[in-house]
């Protein structure tokens, strides 16, 4: 796969040295398309949308719609109703909690996520507990980081209101088997939420074979903007929930006395939504599509395999997360340096990777570490810089060792 060239950042010398940028998972960079086409939003057809009847906002607003049905084909979805912009997969699963939670969940009911989750898809769910009384559970995970699915099946329960869980863990890389998870949620009539913010930048999704209730992902993670993201829900489920944020666009009548909501997906996007963003979030998609996500599969697959290989030779190395069904996320120790200290020595190198706890503190505590040092691999990285990592690896443990 050659598209490096597509990325104008990473062209660039970082400390001297060409960048090698293993932080995708953090951000993703962006294609000159995405980048154009705000520029182009902006120079040309920025005006606010569904409000204006003259032209510009005729566009813009053509173009926000148009973005959303490119949404839509993306992940499957039936209608494009049911895809809600927010501004990310935090956002998405904070709206799911504080409008579905608030209705459906009361007390000594229970929310169920796995160990593997980052925050975001742990804290909206403790800060509903507190407010509705009702109480988190956790599904555990084995030494290789993989869902036990046996347990989890066993906390499923009749107090269970809803499971919420990521479809490619961000520290581990796991890959869970969303489908059979959600036929086990299903069979129990307990409705799933998915965190897919780790799992479209590298594989084909589609929402309706999957079967789940919500899909929540990031722009800026599938080499979109910052600022957008995507909520993917059942029309009927979207239907019935109350309003979570009140202002315009999202109101069909106001008065004093009372106010009526717009249709879906209005009735959930308060406020001037973030039109440029919407539409660089289309143009991703675009060309994404362009290049192919099963092509991006296949060539991520390999080049996990070489980078796991690689990784493996460095001597005291241990790896963290090693599933059977992964994503191109590589976390890790090297020895006893500290996380911080490794990253900042591969940073000399100009190799961009992530140190710290990821986001998943409770994840962390399960390998007993309390930070680690990841790598995440795009369509656009090549082995050259998994080398770079195993010789800047090298480097570190020359200094610490
Ligand atoms: C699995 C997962 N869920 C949720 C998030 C939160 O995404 P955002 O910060 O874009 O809302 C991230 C970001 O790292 C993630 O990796």
């Amino acid at each position: 796969m050659d598209v490096r060239g597509d990325f104008p950042i990473l062209a660039q010398t970082v400390r001297g040295r060409p960048l090698v940028y293993l932080d995708s998972a953090a951000t993703a960079q962006k294609p000159r398309a995405v980048i154009d086409a705000i520029a182009r939003h902006y120079r040309e057809d920025n005006a606010n949308v569904h409000r204006g009847v003259h032209l510009l906002s005729e566009r813009a607003t053509q173009a926000y719609e148009a973005a959303r049905e490119k949404v839509r084909r993306f992940i499957h979805a039936a209608s494009a109703r049911e895809i809600v912009f927010v501004r990310g997969t935090t956002e998405a699963i904070n709206l799911v909690a504080q409008t579905y939670g608030r209705t459906h969940v009361r007390a000594g009911d229970e929310i169920v996520v796995t160990e593997m989750e980052h925050h975001s898809n742990i804290v909206p769910w403790q800060l509903l507990c507190e407010q509705q009384g009702c109480a988190l559970r956790v599904a555990p995970i084995d030494d290789a980081g993989e869902l036990r699915l046996d347990a989890l099946d066993r906390l499923l329960g009749p107090r269970t209101r809803l499971l919420a869980l990521a479809q490619v863990s961000n520290a581990l890389g796991t890959l869970n088997p969303i489908g059979e998870i959600v036929a086990m949620a299903h069979a129990r009539k307990i409705p799933v939420l998915v965190d897919g913010a780790q799992a479209v930048p590298h594989l084909p999704v589609d929402v309706q074979a999957l079967g789940c209730d919500f899909y929540a992902f990031s722009g800026h993670k599938v080499f979109g903007p910052t600022g957008i993201g995507v909520l993917y829900g059942k029309a009927e489920l979207l239907e019935e929930l109350p309003p979570w944020q009140g202002g315009g666009d999202m109101i069909s009548t106001v008065s004093f006395e009372k106010s009526t909501w717009n249709q879906l997906p209005y009735k959930l996007e308060a406020g001037t939504p973030d039109v440029a963003g919407a539409i660089g979030l289309g143009a991703a998609i675009d060309y994404l599509t362009e290049v192919g996500l099963p092509a991006i599969e296949s060539y991520e697959h390999d080049l996990l395999a070489y980078a796991t290989a690689a990784l493996r030779e460095v001597p005291g190395l241990r790896l963290i997360g090693t599933a059977r069904a992964k994503a191109s996320v590589l976390s890790f120790l090297v020895g006893q340096v500290h996380p911080h200290d490794a990253g900042t020595v591969l940073d000399r190198e100009g190799i961009a990777v992530r140190t710290g706890h990821l986001c998943a503190q409770p994840l962390m505590r399960r390998f007993g570490v309390t930070a680690l040092v990841r790598a995440s691999l795009a369509l656009y990285n090549r082995r050259e810089d998994v080398d770079a990592l195993v010789a800047g690896l090298h480097k570190v443990r020359e200094l610490f060792g």
